[in-house]
């Protein structure tokens, strides 16, 4: 079974597209919300929740982890393999399969995600590592508010705050290193040049997944979902992207 974790409900992007590219495997989704952002949280809280996120994961039977959270990619080490006794290959995160996709392309790039991601320069570094350097603009009221289930004015009003200065001059993409940022995307084709791609990472990490976990994750399909505190904001977005999950949510203390 495949163990999913986010902060919320910006995984069900990662999820939406896992399911695409694995329809058969069984997955146990984990959903933060009660600690919601991690966005704007510290390197040692987040390692924290992530420990708590995967051993969740872990008791309830998943054999390999999707960290469908940015902002915890920094948290993330071979050593927590070890300690929860996972097998090598068995966890994916968002960086690795977001910047694999620029190798050897003349991408010009601007990348927007939360503060603790930018500030963990994660996505500097691995740019950097293919002779790549980014532009980082972090929106620090985005991730919340898409959980809170604020209208789309308030979107919109929010991320055109914070890129209007991305010009289709200096830049060929915008790469969405945030998971709850593609449940805003309107708001996104709305503030930036429509010759800037908005790229969702979404999909490269769900042909990561397949690649490294099937034929091991084949299953029946079940999807199940637990919550940290109930919200009709999560509720929904599951009704509406898995129709035939929404009964499949439990909100756990
Ligand atoms: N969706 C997460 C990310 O990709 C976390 C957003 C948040 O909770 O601030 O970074």
């Amino acid at each position: 079974m495949i163990g999913i974790f986010d902060s919320g409900s910006g995984g069900l992007t990662v999820l939406k597209a896992i399911r695409e590219e694995m329809p058969s495997s069984d997955v146990v989704y984990f959903g933060d919300i009660k600690n919601a952002p991690y966005g704007n949280k510290s390197r040692e809280e987040l390692s924290q929740h992530t420990i708590n996120a995967i051993s969740f994961l872990k008791d309830k039977g998943a054999s390999s982890i999707v960290s469908a959270c940015n902002s915890v990619s920094a948290s993330l080490s071979l050593s927590l393999l070890d300690a929860f006794s996972f097998a090598p290959n068995t966890l994916i995160e968002m960086v690795g399969p977001t910047v694999s996709m620029f190798k050897g392309t003349n991408h010009t790039i601007a990348l927007v995600a939360t503060p603790a991601t930018i500030r963990s320069e994660i996505y500097q570094n691995a740019f950097r590592m293919i002779g790549k350097e980014v532009t980082t603009i972090p929106i620090p009221a985005l991730a919340s508010a898409i959980e809170n289930g604020e209208p789309s004015e308030t979107l919109d009003a929010i991320v055109a705050d914070a890129v209007p200065h991305i010009s289709a001059d200096e830049y060929s993409t915008l790469v969405l290193a945030c998971t709850h940022y593609p449940l805003a995307l309107s708001a996104f084709k709305k503030n930036i040049d429509p010759k800037i791609a908005i790229i969702d990472p979404a999909l490269a990490v769900a042909r990561r997944v397949k690649k490294q976990l099937w034929p091991m994750e084949v299953g029946d399909g079940k999807t199940h979902l637990y919550i940290t505190q109930d919200s009709n904001t999560f509720r929904a977005l599951v009704a509406d992207l898995f129709p035939e999950s929404a009964g499949a949510i439990e909100v756990i203390q």
